[in-house]
């Protein structure tokens, strides 16, 4: 009834046939190096009651089979590859983020209920919610473009109508370029 094959160094996937054990009550991996996916057959497990897969490289999303197993009181699927989205409505949401904790790709409602001290790795900063990624059109944007143009403006025609020198050289460098591609165009033609 409980398999615990936890701090190992296994590799490669988890086997398929895993999912045929369907008197599981226990299943623990965590602390290989498994980078497979979770395979959708998992959800025969119905006996399961926990299940722990932390600490691994598992990639890929979260198969919604993992969500109807009923039974299920804990899970960890914390520091792998996992991505995509948490699916809604499902009882696992009600876990804890650590849950979920250390997958940085990984986004759904538990995780930006995460309370400030398990943000503490940096991986968590990924978490960003929409707001802040639309946070660069703001007043503050507008008001710095028109300081910017008004002093970027008064730099270079300020200087040059009020220093007579660098006026003439300006028109004068302009000359220069304008003879130039005048010059260019003609031998092209
Ligand atoms: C799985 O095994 C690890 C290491 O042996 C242990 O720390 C962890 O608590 C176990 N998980 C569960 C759910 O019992």
């Amino acid at each position: 009834m409980s398999v615990d094959l936890s701090s190992n160094r296994l590799t490669g996937e988890i086997p398929r046939e895993i999912s045929e054990l369907v008197g599981l009550v226990s299943l623990n991996l965590s602390r290989n190096r498994l980078t497979s996916q979770i395979t959708p057959e998992i959800g025969r497990l119905q006996s399961l009651d926990s299940l722990d897969l932390s600490r691994n490289q598992i990639y890929g999303k979260i198969p919604t089979s993992v969500f109807q197993i009923h039974g299920l009181g804990v899970l960890d699927l914390s520091n792998n590859n996992l991505f995509g989205k948490i699916p809604m409505g499902s009882l696992l949401q009600t876990l804890e983020p650590s849950a979920y904790a250390g997958n940085p790709q990984l986004r759904g409602l538990p995780l930006q209920k995460m309370c400030p001290e398990d943000e503490k790795s940096p991986k968590q900063t990924v978490f960003v919610n929409k707001e802040d990624e639309d946070g660069l059109i703001t007043q503050g944007f507008y008001i710095s473009m028109v300081i910017g143009f008004v002093v970027g403006f008064w730099c270079i025609c300020g200087t040059l109508i009020f220093n007579r020198s660098w006026r003439y050289a300006y028109f004068k460098f302009l000359n220069v370029v304008n003879d130039w591609v005048y010059v260019r165009v003609e031998l092209i033609k």
